[in-house]
């Protein structure tokens, strides 16, 4: 679930989608018939988000259910159930460690550690100076090239507590390391020589 409460106050925010935003709802709006605009808020939140700097205070919910057509209450109940929304502030960073037995087993409880030592800080919490939010996450999907952990738009892959370290070494001081594998493969091809598909083209290993 996302996170909720928070110290905002109703009323205080003046919100709409500047002119690149705009142009990105268009866009993702033609996707859905005309009369299923409601279709479109995930995304819509989601680009609301991003240019609100990383939640989503109610008027900005507000806002995105106007933009769509559908009654305030169901954008709320989006915004709340779903972990990618946040409706209080956290931190700009967004660290997620992906912890579902595939990246369990290849070492997450490690990676989770590293990211708090690293970080000063729990599970669910932002840092003091606004930079970082860590959070857990189920499967992320990418459960080949585990353990993952997601930071804003990036997955980095095959990660070990000391890539993570490396990684959030990196992001304090401003850069935005490569996304992917720790390891050096290539989407999710083998480390090392290829195991599998062997024979000659048009034959199975086999034959
Ligand atoms: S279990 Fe971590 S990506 Fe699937």
């Amino acid at each position: 679930m996302s996170a909720h409460g928070g110290p905002h106050e109703a009323g205080l925010v003046d919100f709409a989608f500047d002119e690149t935003r705009r142009a990105q709802a268009e866009t993702i709006l033609k996707r859905y018939p005309a009369d299923r605009r409601a279709s479109a808020v995930m995304p819509l939140l989601t680009i609301a988000q991003a240019q609100f700097g990383g939640w989503l205070p109610r008027e900005v919910v507000d806002y995105v259910a106007d933009y769509v057509g559908m009654p305030r209450i169901r954008a709320y109940e989006v915004a709340s159930f779903y972990d990618m929304y946040n409706t209080e502030p956290v931190g700009r960073i967004q660290v997620r460690v992906c912890t579902t037995t595939p990246c369990m087993l290849c070492g997450s409880d490690g990676i989770v550690d590293a990211c708090k030592k690293e970080l000063g800080v729990d599970i669910g919490e932002s840092t003091p100076d606004g930079q970082f939010f860590l959070r857990e996450f189920e499967c992320l999907g990418a459960c080949a090239n585990a353990p993952i952990v997601w930071i804003d738009d990036d997955f980095y892959e095959d990660q070990t507590p000391e890539s993570v370290k490396d990684l959030l070494d990196a992001l304090k001081r401003g850069e935005r390391p490569t996304p992917g594998s720790a390891k050096g493969r290539v989407a999710s091809a083998p480390l090392g020589e290829r195991t599998s598909l062997l024979g000659k083209e048009g034959q199975s290993d086999a034959s």
